[in-house]
């Protein structure tokens, strides 16, 4: 087994065998702590014993019915997420860009033939499907692939005159990661985002909150947009949301919904019973009794230890994020920190060139926080992230 025959549009150099909770087990006998967390995918760690349940009960009844008809662990996840969030229809998918791609055609939907722009940010990322692309920022991402569908803007992060410029009466959506991943670990201001839904509700465009990579639990709350106070018109799940396996869905405010008819969108695998189940069992913990409080204080303590680095290490020009997100901006990029962590079997991400992305499993415990900071100090210490390094 070579792989060669893979198509090469991933850099990867390490086989994975196996996983326990935090822990990673590689084919070369190495065992890694897992701060990428299948870049966001696996947050209750590997081997979560209900959701392994769950998907083994539902295999053995059904694998898959295809949206002809109705499955009972698609249509229990839709209210249960609808129950979560707010009163709203819910479209259930594959994928993070599959996602964005419906929450674009709802938006124009509802718009109307007069409603075809999209507002986007920059360093924003929504997936490689092309109109998912099309409102993603990197320009080595779209460039190959334009023509790209017209009539997106994007506005400066945290500008609300810019984005008051932008947004007009041909705005079908606005859509906002509430914490920026791929760009950078950038929670939106709070201020910012209530800003951008007043924007919208007085210009008409649709607010669309996008949490493929920051909801379900990742920042402390079940859904990100809830450190603002405020619910959007739509909203973007997916990566933790299958427990591991291909799930994504879409919430549309349930005013709106009725302008989606029969035909207007679908997908063959869309809410797979067995991802369904699992999801099930993935919300059934992230909303157990205290489940969320100890990702907010295991939070703390990851970005305690990240601001005393901080303060030791010139090269850390910024520590951010929100509950288990964490973001530290390098003055000399990032590529070399992410190298060293591996070196000392800490896995874990670049987001964009010069921040280093951590994204723990949610059931993350304590020592394994004490292990990763430790690493990364020791990585600091030999003068890795220093500019011109
Ligand atoms: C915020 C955000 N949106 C969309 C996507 C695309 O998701 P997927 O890779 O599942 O298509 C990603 C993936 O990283 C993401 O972080």
């Amino acid at each position: 087994m070579s792989g060669d025959a893979l198509l090469g549009v991933y850099e990867r150099d390490l086989t994975v065998v196996s996983g326990k909770g935090a822990k990673l087990f590689a084919a070369d006998g190495r065992c890694y702590l897992d701060f990428a967390c299948g870049v966001g995918v696996n947050g209750l760690g590997y081997g979560d014993k209900a959701v392994i349940k769950a998907i083994r009960e539902q295999a053995g009844k059904i694998v898959h019915v295809s949206n002809l008809y109705h499955s009972l662990p698609g249509a229990e996840l839709a209210d249960k997420l609808a129950s979560l969030a707010f009163p709203s229809k819910v479209f259930l998918c594959n994928s993070g860009t599959e996602a964005v791609e419906a929450a674009l055609k709802f938006a124009r939907r509802v718009g109307g033939p007069g409603r075809t722009e999209f507002v986007a940010f920059e360093r924003g990322f929504h997936g490689r499907t092309m109109g998912a692309l099309s409102i993603t920022w990197n320009a080595k991402y779209r460039e190959p692939f334009g023509p790209l569908i017209p009539g997106v803007r994007f506005c400066p992060w945290n500008d609300l005159a810019a984005a008051a410029e932008a947004i007009t009466e041909r705005t079908a959506a606005v859509v906002i990661e509430t914490v920026q991943g791929e760009g950078g670990v950038r929670p939106a201001p709070v201020a910012f985002l209530q800003g951008l839904k007043k924007l919208c509700e007085e210009r008409g465009a649709l607010f669309v909150a996008e949490e493929v990579q920051c909801g379900l639990g990742r920042t402390g709350k079940l859904f990100a947009y809830e450190h603002a106070g405020l619910a959007p018109d739509l909203l973007t799940l997916a990566k933790p949301l299958g427990g591991g396996l291909p799930l994504g869905a879409v919430l549309i405010r349930e005013e709106l919904a009725a302008a989606l008819h029969p035909g207007d969108h679908g997908s063959t695998f869309g809410g797979n019973p067995v991802a369904a189940a699992a999801s099930l069992a993935v919300l059934a913990r992230l909303t157990a009794p205290g489940f969320l409080d100890n990702v907010t204080r295991r939070g703390e303590q990851l970005f305690r230890g990240l601001r005393a680095l901080k303060k030791k290490h010139p090269q850390i020009v910024d520590v951010r994020g929100l509950g288990l997100m964490a973001g530290v901006q390098f003055a000399g990029g990032s590529g070399d920190v992410v190298k060293g962590l591996r070196q000392r079997d800490v896995l874990a991400t670049k987001a964009g060139d010069d921040v280093l992305r951590l994204l723990p499993p949610l059931v993350v415990k304590p020592g394994e926080i004490k292990t990763a900071l430790e690493a990364l100090g020791a990585v600091l210490e030999g003068g890795a992230g220093v500019a011109g390094a």
